[in-house]
């Protein structure tokens, strides 16, 4: 039950043999650096022995807080934004088995919000919630990102308007530092329940923390077997070099195909349970590779839908991308192609096949397709849809970007860039402190 990674389709025709030698010491290298924390940003290791050394006290809590929400509410909103809500999201998505709105098939339905500043977004959560019981997970590691501060501030005075104070105080859940900010005061002063985001994980490292596990949890998903999932994973790979480690060949080939001029990766899914997973997946490696003027940029695509989209451009457009599918090989539920009572529907070649084998032909036909077209296409299986997969992949994606990084030379744990525009905003809306970047703006006006 491992996550498999098959170059079949990139070895050879994209990447030759002698490549793949000339890089492997590098790779062994920065995996390597990683491992015995000697490279750059090494203080923000803590996701890396995570899964293997879970504090089951950690693990205790995070379960009778989140029945305690189940018990008291319909709905759980979490509030927060990039790694403080996109690993959650990703794995509701992912084990989420309706088509419908997500996480709506769940006893306690679970609904995000401060992931961007849309009035529209947030008045839409506020009726729906209105004649409902809820509670608030508000998770930021800073304690000051806008976004979700914002979103904090209006659904708390709703929730204390609703509930009054002293009740409203058990339906808040507060995630963040341990010490700083006023988030941490407000839930030490009231007497929050609230969980740590410890200070060697970055947010987008942290969703086999309480950030990721308490969403998943309430939304009724088994973490102990996401966690196990993570730590056989994470086990296995310690012992294993370039030859046998899936992380280690997708960070050596996407590496590769990089310095070849294929600057844009495309993640392609062909099942929507893996489209929020894609997100996540698109921010780890944003953040983690994209500085210093470097980088593979991150896109994701959704199949079959968007080959009547995107398709063409993949098929056809500049060469510069790559493809990396994830293939589900025993994706459950299979509807049938019944027969035919209308005999020119022009359906009969398909009588008696099912869904999944249909899918299944789109994406071989879609990769046979893709490589013929220049594309270079790196495979990655998981054998089902469940909590176990789930944990094998979010670590399977985290060990990949780290090495990955370390091969391109930059701090994979470090996210500079995201401050500038930050400060600009800032200063626009004349926060104190910022007196000299908004004289420095209003002159470009
Ligand atoms: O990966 C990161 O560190 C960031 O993307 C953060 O997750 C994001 O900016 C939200 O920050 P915070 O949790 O401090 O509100």
């Amino acid at each position: 039950m491992e996550v498999s990674i098959d170059l079949t389709h990139v070895m050879g025709k994209f990447i030759k043999d002698q490549e793949y030698q000339m890089i492997k010491s590098q790779v062994e290298d920065a995996s390597d650096m990683l491992r015995s924390r000697t490279g750059p940003g090494s203080e923000f290791l803590g996701w890396l022995d995570l899964p293997c050394d879970y504090d089951t006290e950690e693990l205790e809590k995070i379960k009778e807080v989140s029945e305690k929400i189940r018990r008291q509410s319909d709905v759980l909103i979490v509030i927060g934004i990039g790694g403080s809500y996109l690993g959650a999201k990703a794995g509701i998505d992912f084990l989420d088995n309706t088509p419908l709105q997500s996480g709506s098939n769940q006893e306690t339905e679970v609904l995000f919000a401060g992931t961007q500043l849309s009035s529209k977004h947030l008045q839409n959560i506020l009726d729906y919630i209105e004649d409902k019981n809820y509670s608030l997970n508000v998770i930021t590691k800073s304690g000051t990102t806008i976004e979700p501060s914002i979103a904090y501030h209006i659904l708390k005075s709703k929730l204390i308007e609703k509930y009054g104070e002293e009740e409203a105080a058990q339906r808040i859940i507060v995630t963040t530092d341990a010490e700083s900010g006023s988030l941490r005061q407000e839930a030490n002063e009231k007497s929050y329940d609230s969980f740590v985001i410890p200070d060697n994980i970055g947010g987008r490292f942290s969703v086999l923390t309480a950030v990721g596990l308490l969403p998943l949890a309430v939304a009724g998903y088994d973490i102990e077997m996401i966690i196990k999932g993570a730590s056989v994973y994470a086990y296995n790979s310690r012992a294993q070099g370039v030859k046998e480690n899936p992380s280690l060949k997708y960070a050596m080939s996407r590496n590769i195909l990089y310095r070849k001029g294929y600057h844009v990766e495309v993640l392609a899914n062909f099942d929507p349970r893996l489209k929020s997973f894609a997100e996540w997946w698109k921010q780890l490696y944003g953040e983690s590779e994209g500085k210093d003027g470097k980088g593979i940029f991150p896109a994701s695509v959704n199949y079959t839908t968007d080959l009547h989209s995107l398709g063409q451009y993949v098929q056809d457009g500049k060469r510069f991308l790559f493809e990396t599918m994830i293939q589900i090989k025993n994706p459950g539920l299979d509807l049938e192609i019944s027969e035919s009572d209308q005999p020119d529907e022009g359906l009969e070649y398909l009588e008696g096949k099912s869904l999944n084998e249909i899918n299944d032909k789109a994406m071989m036909g879609t990769l046979y397709a893709h490589v013929d077209g220049g594309v270079p296409v790196i495979v990655i299986q998981i054998d089902e849809v469940s909590e176990y997969v789930l944990g094998q992949l979010f670590f399977f994606f985290e060990l990949a970007v780290g090495v990955s990084g370390y091969i391109n030379a930059v701090n994979p744990f470090d996210q500079p860039g995201v401050e500038a525009y930050k400060e600009n905003m800032y200063a626009l809306l004349e926060k104190p402190g910022y007196e000299e970047k908004t004289r420095e703006l209003k002159e470009k006006n």
